[in-house]
């Protein structure tokens, strides 16, 4: 019965420690080229934008202003069209992931 409670804990943790490794896989993927490594909006990709990608670690965003621009793209919210959206790729658990992962970016260091 130990190793049942055991194993059902380190399952838990698990799946908790997967979900923000799949954000952080993500943002590797698909926003790092323009918002860069650090969330900066210094990716090799944004240099080239107008506007640029935006700092994500000093962002004024909400959290559900975040997941509406992640999801629906900046031209939903009155932004620039670079933003994609990326609501095709991400279900609602993982855009809560990334934005979870966005937040740890303005972590004082
Ligand atoms: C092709 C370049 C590009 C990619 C790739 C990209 N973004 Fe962006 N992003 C932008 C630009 C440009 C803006 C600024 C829009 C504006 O200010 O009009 C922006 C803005 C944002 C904002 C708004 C933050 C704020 O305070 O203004 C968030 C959040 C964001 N991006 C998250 C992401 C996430 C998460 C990904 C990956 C899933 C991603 N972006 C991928 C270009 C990109």
């Amino acid at each position: 019965m130990k190793y049942v409670l055991l194993l059902l804990c380190s399952l838990f943790l698990f799946g908790t420690a997967s979900a923000a490794d799949e954000a952080k896989t993500q943002y590797a993927t698909f926003c790092v080229a323009c918002h860069g490594d650090a969330g900066k909006g210094d990716g090799v990709a944004g240099a080239a934008l107008d506007p640029k990608p935006s700092d994500l670690s000093t962002t004024k965003m909400t959290d559900d202003e975040m997941a509406k621009i992640i999801k629906e793209g900046g031209t939903a919210v009155g932004r620039s069209a670079m933003m994609s959206p990326w609501g095709a790729v991400m279900d609602e658990a993982q855009l809560k992931a990334m934005v979870a992962y966005i937040r740890t970016l303005a972590a004082p260091k």
